[in-house]
């Protein structure tokens, strides 16, 4: 397979067998079993540099949002290419330590940083904390008193727009618990400058998730732009600005910009500043690069409506039901000459929201064949969960023409490690 076509999708048909790189995924799930999640980390790879070259002519560092996919051999195969990470809790720190990032490239997001996070945090020497709210900066300011060093921030601004996207993943508006209020941010400043714990050195904004039109980062930017500007002006000279995420990919028949539109408007607003552009992709650098495998346990038909039953659930894949996401399903094996069906693939959960596609176009399948719902690999076994007490599937890495296993099945122990039964 050649690399252009790992960029597209990293997975292809060959000889009707559906490929993540050189191999067929029957041949993985052979040995692994259904429920599986399989990676490609060609796809990983070249996803990474096509963002990173994108925006080449600035001053830039691509810090991949670990939350998307925290698993160590994604973030092990993304720290080979040079990223660096936005993390959202001690966890991700732990996690991107393991995989050998650079603790110099790390930002801490998120709107509810405890004290011990922000210990092993300035422990670690992070890149910056990209503070919510001036109750956390407080908190931030007393860790980095007693632990005798100075807190490098950046103030996560709410820029105020409105995006397109599913409500659950809008981040951007003042009715959002997201960011500081633009008014508020010069009187804190004021403040941070006679602290002499505090580094302020940046601006942040995140407006949100899966946005496919450059609209709204074209409204943020330009106010981030405009106080990054109103700040100089008042002798208060930064560092770095941090974009966030949130560039949407097609799942279906969204039509997200090309990724060199949105590198264009970066920096058509920011070239100039001479602060590094931070950019925290999560979705973009990896949701083609995975797909999750299920198989076909039972068919049924209740007065016309046809139900797939396969063995994976809302516990493996909770977008569907969260965000009444699309995900494309294929068989592993392609026969094109099946007749197709309308049907809800569903899984075993005991919820009238476990499915994984309503009312989709499917070729007809028989119990024990495999299909497989693509773009899986951003927010998919990230979000994943003991449900119904049931074991979370393995994780697969593909590299080439060979593959591993980079995470077991859980087992029984693992569902029950840690607890215990009354006396
Ligand atoms: N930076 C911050 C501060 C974020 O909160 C997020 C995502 C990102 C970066 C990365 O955004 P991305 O490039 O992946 O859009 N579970 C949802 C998406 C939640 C996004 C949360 N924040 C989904 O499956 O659609």
């Amino acid at each position: 397979m050649k690399q252009e076509e790992i960029a597209v999708k990293g997975f292809l048909y060959c000889r009707r067998k559906l490929c993540g790189e050189e191999v067929a995924l029957k041949e993985i799930t052979r040995e692994t079993g259904t429920p599986c999640y399989i990676y490609s980390r060609g796809a990983l790879q070249s996803n990474a540099r096509r963002f990173q070259e994108a925006f080449s002519t600035i001053n830039h560092r691509v810090c991949f949002a670990v939350k998307a996919n925290r698993s160590l051999a994604v973030l092990q195969a993304f720290a080979g290419q040079g990223l660096g990470f936005d993390l959202v809790s001690g966890g991700e720190l732990a996690a991107v330590i393991r995989a050998g990032a650079n603790p110099h490239h790390l930002i801490y997001s998120g709107v509810g940083k405890t004290k011990e996070e922000i210990c092993l945090a300035l422990r670690t020497g992070i890149l910056q904390f990209n503070v919510e709210s001036a109750e956390e900066l407080a908190q931030i300011r007393v860790c980095a008193r007693e632990s005798g060093c100075v807190a490098p921030i950046a103030l996560r601004v709410n820029p105020d727009v409105e995006t397109g996207t599913h409500p659950y993943i809008r981040t951007g508006s003042s009715r959002h618990k997201f960011g500081i209020d633009f008014q508020e941010v010069f009187s804190l400043v004021r403040e941070i400058r006679r602290w002499k714990e505090i580094r302020l050195q940046g601006l942040a904004c995140h407006i949100g998730s899966q946005i496919c039109q450059l609209a709204p980062f074209e409204e943020a930017f330009s106010r981030m732009a405009r106080l990054f500007q109103d700040l100089k002006s008042q002798g208060i000279a930064l560092q770095t600005v941090d974009l966030g995420g949130g560039l949407g990919v097609r799942y279906n028949r969204e039509t997200p910009p090309p990724l060199a539109r949105y590198a264009s408007l970066v920096r058509r607003h920011f070239a100039s500043c001479q602060a590094l552009v931070l950019l925290e992709p999560g979705r973009y650098l990896l949701a083609d690069a995975g797909v999750l495998v299920t198989r076909l346990l039972y068919r049924k038909e209740t007065r016309g409506k046809h139900f797939y039953i396969v063995d994976a659930g809302m516990n493996d894949l909770i977008r569907p039901t969260l965000y009444q996401a699309w995900h494309e399903i294929l068989p592993l094996q392609l026969n094109s000459k099946r007749p197709r069906l309308k049907a809800d693939v569903v899984g075993p959960l005991c919820e009238t929201g476990d499915f994984l596609a309503r009312d989709r176009l499917l070729p007809e399948m028989k119990p024990g064949e495999e299909l497989a719902l693509l773009q899986a690999a951003a927010y998919g076994y990230a979000q994943s969960s003991n449900y119904n007490a049931r074991l979370r599937p393995p994780e697969v890495m593909i590299n080439g023409k060979t593959w591993q296993e980079t995470r077991p099945r859980e087992s029984e122990e693992d569902l029950f490690r840690g607890e215990t039964l009354l006396p």
